[in-house]
């Protein structure tokens, strides 16, 4: 049998050294994070960036995560202040995105960061990726692997529905296990969070003994366009389906066994939760339901990132 899954590759030094080759080359790949998969390009040649615009149809006025292994890298092209060194030492590597000034000799083509004069940086934590940034002089534009106003891919299998063969490498390296994007927040002024995740904008906030803005963002990104994370069917919050034909996404205990209901935690973890998520979105449209009714999920901790997520897809 013809193995459709052919440009899908598990972790191993030939299809590492393979993907720094074609890195170099300024193509885009599919990678594993921890947070969600990326489509990955050398964030310093505008050729690659443009193919990743092009391959998710997104607009050119949404910037890109720069994706860097060590803090030396980074500091080439950003200027690094007092809060970012300690939300740094406390959280990297790991699922916390920084909006920083860029510095004037940068070499990230301006497409990456959308013409700004700041660049949203990150660490990123998973095995694969590290190894990979290690061996390459350059970082790695690399915004979720899913077409624009899509829900993010959380398994190499995910990013191969989105790109079929038009990506020649994929990794394989399991099921994210955060399973929702990064948390954004920006230091170039007052901390602002751009973006909720599971690093809570609570825990930053008593980290770095500051308030945080709560100004809205004049960047138009895209996880603030309207439409975003849309699973492909309608989506209705805190409300109960009125058909089997509807699933509803419960959270915690007190709910019957339903074939339609699909519980993000049984045991009320909000973290759990998150990490479920598009999971279940994505299963759900798997089995054919025409709509999905959502329950009410608290909204603290993880549960701020989920409500976020899920008020955007059902916008
Ligand atoms: O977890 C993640 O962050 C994943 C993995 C692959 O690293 N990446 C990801 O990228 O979610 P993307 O492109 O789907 O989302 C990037 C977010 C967008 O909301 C974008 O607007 C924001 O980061 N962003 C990027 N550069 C920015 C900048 N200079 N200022 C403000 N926001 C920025
Ligand atoms: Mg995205």
């Amino acid at each position: 049998m013809k193995n459709i899954y052919s440009n899908i590759f598990s972790f191993n030094k030939k299809v590492i050294k393979k993907t720094i080759f074609s890195l170099k080359q300024s193509k885009i790949v599919g990678l594993p994070t921890e947070t969600v998969y990326g489509l990955a390009g050398n964030a310093y040649s505008r050729r690659a960036v443009q193919k990743i615009f092009s391959l998710k149809k997104r607009s050119k006025k949404n910037p890109l995560i720069i994706h860097y292994d060590y803090l030396k890298n980074a500091e080439k092209d950003v200027i690094f202040n007092e809060r970012f060194f300690k939300l740094y030492k406390k959280f990297c590597p790991g699922p916390l995105t920084f909006v920083l000034k860029k510095k004037k000799n940068s070499k990230i083509t301006s497409l990456a960061t959308a013409n700004l004069n700041t660049v949203a940086i990150r660490f990123p934590r998973h095995k694969i990726i590290k190894d990979i940034l290690k061996n390459i002089n350059f970082p790695l534009a690399m915004p979720s692997a899913n077409l624009s106003s899509k829900l993010s891919p959380i398994n190499a299998f995910d990013v191969f529905q989105e790109f079929k063969k038009k990506l020649q490498i994929i990794i394989n390296g399991g099921d994210s296990k955060i399973g929702i994007e990064s948390t954004v927040i920006d230091l170039t002024n007052k901390p602002r969070i751009l973006r909720p995740g599971i690093i809570e904008a609570d825990e930053i906030k008593k980290f770095l003994k500051c308030n945080l803005s709560k100004k809205k963002s004049q960047i138009r990104s895209p996880g603030m366009f309207k439409k975003h994370y849309y699973p492909g069917i309608p989506v209705i919050l805190n409300k109960k389906p009125k058909n089997k034909n509807h699933a509803y996404i419960i959270f915690g205990k007190g709910y019957k066994n339903n074939e339609n209901y699909f519980n993000l935690s049984k045991k009320a973890d909000l973290k759990e939760a998150a990490t479920n998520l598009y999971k279940i979105m994505k299963k759900i449209r798997k089995k054919g339901y025409k709509k999905i009714f959502v329950s009410k999920i608290p909204k603290k901790g993880p549960g701020i990132a989920i409500n976020d997520r899920l008020s955007r897809a059902a916008d």
